[in-house]
């Protein structure tokens, strides 16, 4: 059904549907009776999904990534379309417009998407200002970026002017590194320029006991991936969301995505080395972090293969442009099957159970 719908959906361009959708979508689950309703029947009610990590209460442990409600225009709306929590963001420490379109381009033989947004978003304040009017039903974290025009000498200023704003506001914040659209950002994950702008981020958070985690790209060397893990223990962040998208092409099904030019790829292009992350953090962290994996989670499987390598927590985008409405609940009852299936009692029992013991990094 879904896919009939699809076909007419990806008649018009990506960034215009991704606009209509949105509001659809937002105007729907404005009417409270509906919102509740699709709540139920869409939200994972069955208690084996739940768990509590850094002291939040995830109903369901696949959240909407970043990227998709940049401004957290649709607080009201993740929770009844079945995720169990949503991130929202990318947020700068001032408004920005963003790269020029067109900037955002489907990789359909892939079931890929290519962006190079470059954070467009009405800045931080105006997205606190949104989560202070609402009550969303699930937890909402707040992923925060480096303003465009700010240079690299002053990006812990601009991450904390940000952790300032929404910190006191979000369940959690996501420090981001790691997107390829915003020139430099991804050099940040240096652990010599990432240590000053997390501890600056985490002495903000204090204030609210808000968490902290940072967000990593799947294209940085697995010396890095062990260097951002011991750093991210040693500052006591609650997590690593791991990843962003790949500015890698190899390997894809789709023809002329050269000429589309630069950005990062999401979907299953990204899954293999996502996965690969996981497996890496789990080793060197362990249940000490929270671990979020992101980067092309299409099926059940693979959203157990990720929980079983180490993730407490899933995030998708590309999934559920190519799923449709459906997704979330289809992978949340997945899982819950598995963990019925497999004897868990819990969620948090079947996490890393695939796994070697954690404690040294993998060969
Ligand atoms: C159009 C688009 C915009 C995105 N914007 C952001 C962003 O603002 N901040 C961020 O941390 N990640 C952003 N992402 C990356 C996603 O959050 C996610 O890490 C990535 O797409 C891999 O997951 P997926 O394969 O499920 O899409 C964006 C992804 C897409 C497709």
């Amino acid at each position: 059904m879904y896919g009939v719908v699809r076909r007419l959906l990806f008649l018009l361009p990506p960034e215009r549907i991704h606009t209509l959708a949105f509001a659809a979508l937002r105007a729907v689950t404005t009417v409270t009776p509906v919102r509740r309703l699709l709540h139920r029947v869409l939200g994972p009610a069955d208690p084996v999904l739940a768990s509590i990590l850094f002291g939040v209460r995830f109903p369901g442990p696949l959240g909407l990534a970043a990227g998709f409600d940049k401004d957290g225009r649709g607080l009201h709306t993740w929770g009844a379309l079945g995720f169990g929590y949503a991130e929202v963001g990318t947020v700068t420490a001032r408004p920005q417009t963003g790269n020029p379109a067109p900037r955002l381009f489907r990789l359909p033989d892939d079931r890929a998407l290519l962006n190079r947004m470059g954070f467009n978003n009405d800045g931080a304040g105006a997205l606190a200002v949104r989560l202070a009017h609402r009550r969303p039903d699930v937890p909402i974290g707040v992923n925060i970026g480096k303003t465009k025009t700010t240079p690299a000498a002053d990006a812990v200023d601009d991450y904390r002017a940000s952790a300032r704003l929404v910190g006191p506001l979000a369940s959690y914040l996501v420090v981001n590194v790691s997107s390829p659209n915003t020139p430099g950002l991804r050099d940040l994950q240096a652990v010599k320029a990432l240590r000053p702008i997390l501890s600056a981020v985490l002495e903000e958070a204090s204030r609210t006991s808000t968490p902290v985690l940072v967000k990593i790209a799947p294209d940085i060397s697995d010396a890095d991936i062990d260097d951002i893990a011991g750093l991210a223990v040693e500052l006591g962040l609650a997590g690593i969301v791991a990843t962003n998208t790949t500015v890698s092409r190899d390997g894809l099904a789709t023809s002329g995505v050269k000429e589309l030019g630069t950005g990062g790829i999401s979907g299953p292009p990204v899954a293999q080395r996502a996965a690969e992350v996981l497996r890496r953090l789990y080793g060197r962290v362990g249940d000490r972090l929270t671990l979020i994996s992101v980067g092309g989670i299409e099926t059940a499987d693979d959203a157990w293969e990720r929980i079983t390598a180490g993730a407490s927590l899933l995030q998708g985008y590309t999934g559920f442009i190519y799923g449709g409405g459906l997704w979330p609940k289809h992978i949340h009852d997945g899982i819950a099957r598995r963990l019925r299936d497999g004897g868990f009692a819990s969620l948090p029992e079947a996490v890393g159970s695939a796994s070697p013991k954690p404690g040294r990094p993998p060969d």
